[in-house]
């Protein structure tokens, strides 16, 4: 069947080879650029603001174990993305490793839905920077808030972004890491300074005993796995804690960005898992650190769910902190955004090679080295989205595209390993098929843990991508040019 015929891996790691031939990315990365887009994109909005929803609203002080279940998820899912990534460097990512092991019709599902998740993700993300930035400066909400009916900040940070990752990844690497060590540098402060208000009070009880939710938190944005097992809806408890963690996978989300960057990495099959490793690395451990001083500062139940951070250190009489903590938040999620543009530009460029979209859209610039059109059509699109479309209620529809496909993924290692046992694997997911299976198993288990409406959304847009397919990339791609080809000689 057409729809599952698969890429051949040689057209893959050949594609990716000579930078000088025509139409190449070019190689101009090393790990600590990786980890600086890795980290550039991962640590943004989530730890600034779901930390205090989380443990108000389901987890508790026990919001750290949620970060750390959902950085374990993370990590089984980089182990395979590493293995992945090392063999077969490619701009497509997850995309492309599902077209050498599954079949087209899965690749362009991945494909569409990693637009979701780095379009979206930008997208919503760029909303909160206008609402930061209007924070720290005292500018008008009407144009920069979330109640804007167009959010002037949100378009501008989207066009000028785009601007930089279109002119060259060095260029949107240096920006990146200026951000990056902006950002590290204030989260470690936190964490420094937030140890000396710590109160071991605050930290019991570490899991609050289960209570019934309110009316509110029922229907349609109950998870998915309440539902479909009748059970009660309620908070706290072991159940909160896994529900918590699923929403907080938000604040990992990205990290995978780095395997995009494969053909712009001197030495990918080593450095692609330094950079995944390591991205992942620092963010949990800062995601853990940060979380453990605001519920140690604040009772969880007083904590304030907007801006967790700030008001803990306004509560302990440091209100000063929180113009430090804007500051970071506007760094992070400047980062975020350019790191977003950059990944689904090298998205863009894989599927139009194969021809999933028109060619033109893939054309890499001579002189600056980047898919130039695909960059700026997802900068008008998102600048577009970001403007017009309030998308806060939608940071969960970026989950879980992330976490579909993580699932794709972990599910391509055991696949590749079957079919291509001679392959050259660098790095090699430790007991495998064992870890791929948990890894995805761990990621099925966090998507059933997100809202009902969560699913409805996530269902509805790969219906759309669905038909996109059959409608146009089925029958105009590469493969499908190359066996009609074939047919017809
Ligand atoms: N992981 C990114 C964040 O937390 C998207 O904002």
């Amino acid at each position: 069947m057409s729809v599952m015929r698969t890429k051949p891996i040689e057209d893959v790691i050949a594609q990716g080879g000579d930078e000088d031939a025509p139409g190449r990315l070019r190689r101009r990365l090393g790990p600590l650029d990786l980890m600086g887009f890795g980290i550039g994109i991962v640590i943004g909005t989530g730890i600034f603001t779901l930390t205090g929803i989380e443990a108000r609203d389901h987890a508790g002080p026990a919001v750290i174990v949620a970060f750390a279940l959902a950085g374990v998820a993370s990590l089984l899912a980089a182990l395979c993305y590493a293995e992945l990534a090392s063999s077969v460097p490619t701009a497509g990512s997850a995309y492309t490793y599902a077209y050498a092991t599954m079949g087209e019709i899965i690749a362009w599902i991945i494909g569409w839905d990693l637009v979701l998740e780095f379009a979206l993700g930008a997208a919503v993300v760029a909303r909160g920077w206008s609402g930061y930035l209007a924070e720290l400066l005292g500018l008008p909400t009407a144009f920069f808030g979330e109640s804007s009916t167009v959010n002037v900040g949100a378009i501008a940070i989207v066009l000028l972004l785009g601007a930089v990752a279109t002119l060259g990844i060095r260029q949107s690497s240096r920006v990146t890491n200026v951000l990056v060590v902006v950002k590290v540098a204030i989260c470690l402060f936190v964490v420094v300074a937030g140890l000396f208000f710590v109160r071991a009070a605050n930290l019991t009880p570490f899991v609050p005993p289960a209570e019934p939710v309110r009316d509110d938190a029922a229907g349609l944005t109950r998870p998915l796995s309440q539902v479909l097992f009748g059970m009660e809806p309620s908070a706290f408890g072991v159940a909160g804690v896994l529900t918590a963690a699923a929403v907080v996978f938000f604040a990992y989300t990205g990290f995978e960005a780095v395997a995009n960057l494969g053909e712009e990495t001197r030495r990918p099959h080593r450095d692609l898992p330094l950079g995944l490793f390591g991205t992942l690395g620092v963010s949990a451990l800062l995601y853990v650190a940060v979380s453990f001083v605001i519920v140690g500062m604040v009772d969880y139940r007083e904590i304030d769910p907007g801006a967790p951070i700030a008001a803990a250190f306004s509560s302990v009489g440091a209100g000063w902190a929180s113009a430090l903590i804007s500051i970071a938040a506007v760094a992070g999620l400047t980062s975020v955004i350019l790191v977003d543009i950059v990944a689904i530009g090298r998205i863009g460029f894989a599927m139009s090679r194969d021809g999933l979209l028109p060619a033109a859209v893939g054309a890499v610039h001579p002189r600056w080295g980047t898919p130039f059109r695909t960059t700026a059509a997802v900068t008008v699109g998102v600048a577009a989205l970001a403007g017009f479309v309030p998308l806060s209620s939608l940071a969960n529809l970026v989950s879980i595209g992330t976490l579909f496909a993580f699932v794709i993924v972990s599910v391509a290692v055991p696949i590749l390993r079957r079919t291509r046992p001679q392959l050259r694997r660098p790095f090699r997911v430790p007991l495998s098929p064992v870890i791929p299976i948990l890894a995805a198993l761990a990621c099925l288990y966090l998507m059933t843990n997100l809202s009902v409406e969560t699913w409805l959304r996530f269902l509805a847009w790969m219906g759309l991508g669905l038909l996109i397919y059959l409608v146009y990339g089925r029958r105009r791609n590469r493969l499908a040019r190359r066996d009609r080809a074939g047919a017809a000689g």
